[in-house]
């Protein structure tokens, strides 16, 4: 990308070329990626374009408002509510792939359902370079809206952003003004908590593993890491109060990468680790104990699942 209001220009017409008077969707997950997509397409085609946000239950603290405010001046934003249906079909699976399979495959079937009610002749996508290298490799199951295509009919599939990397995205959504909360945003896992979660999603793990995560996403912005996360790893006894409790262990990880294909594990000062610690067993009475992860990877991956 040479410059950005050219690149802007040239995407926007290549959309409502391509487009012209048919109706579009486009999924959109809190992402920098499918956020700044679904920004272009709508300054190129307006309402024509319905912006999909399907609340799974396992999004970050205040994600679903921060998206709800951000684009509230689409008028075709649909909120889709499926905490429910998603905690539902979750229950009792334990096995990280099955859990992946089945988060992406719901996400679907809302996607769908919202697809067919406004007749969409076209997919809006917010693919991006380093995407399409990887699943050409398939290194990893990125669900976002894989699979989509073969099960609707549409006419064609749009990604105005598959030549770009992921800060060339971000000096788009600056140059949108798309608020800071989004350009900025550290990466995020389709799907979501779930993959912080070891084990069966419960919805006291994703009461933990939400607070956990804002609590770290918070603490850690100074050290610019290119991914602060906590994980629901396990029980442990502890001391609360008066009492011996059997509670939630959670891992804390903040890694340096360039890419997430290796990542360094970040060094913290004692004092951050332990203003972490203080905040994240004071969160939840079910908390016993606040761990440091100093794995890169490889070994580890930077989720924990
Ligand atoms: P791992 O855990 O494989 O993660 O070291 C590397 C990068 O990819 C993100 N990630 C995902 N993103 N769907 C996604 O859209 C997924 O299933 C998924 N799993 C991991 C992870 O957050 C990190 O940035």
């Amino acid at each position: 990308m040479v410059n950005v209001d050219e690149f802007i220009e040239e995407a926007k017409a290549e959309i409502a070329e391509e487009i012209g008077d048919k109706h579009a969707v486009i999924g959109l997950s809190g992402g920098v990626d499918s956020s700044t997509a679904a920004a272009l397409a709508y300054e190129a085609i307006g309402d024509q374009l319905t912006a999909v946000y399907v609340d799974t239950g396992l999004m970050r603290k205040g994600e679903t408002d921060e998206i709800r405010e951000t684009f509230d001046y689409m008028d075709s934003l649909r909120i889709v509510e499926a905490q429910d249906r998603f905690l539902d079909e979750l229950e009792g699976e334990t096995d990280p792939e099955e859990k992946r399979h089945i988060i992406g495959e719901q996400f679907i079937r809302e996607f769908e359902t919202v697809a067919r009610e406004v007749d969409a002749d076209y997919l809006v996508q917010g693919t991006i370079y380093p995407d399409r290298i990887e699943s050409e490799g398939t290194i990893k199951s990125h669900h976002n809206v894989g699979g989509l295509p073969e099960r609707i009919d549409f006419d064609g599939i749009v990604e105005p952003m598959r030549d770009l990397y992921k800060d060339e995205v971000r000096e788009v959504a600056r140059a949108l003004d798309l608020e800071e909360i989004i350009s900025e945003r550290m990466p995020f896992p389709g799907p979501g908590l779930a993959v912080r979660i070891i084990g069966e999603v419960t919805e006291e793990k994703l009461e933990v593993a939400r607070e956990a995560n804002h609590v770290v996403e918070e603490e850690l912005e100074e050290y610019e890491p290119w991914q602060a996360l906590a994980a629901v790893i396990g029980k442990a006894t502890g001391v609360k109060g008066d009492n011996r409790v059997h509670g939630w262990v959670v891992a804390v990880r903040s890694v340096e990468s360039r890419d997430g294909m290796t990542a360094r594990a970040q060094e913290l000062d004692w004092d951050t680790l332990q203003r972490m610690q203080s905040r994240i067993t004071g969160a939840h009475e079910n908390v016993a104990r606040v761990v440091y992860d100093v794995t890169h990877k490889p070994p580890a991956t930077i989720e924990y699942e």
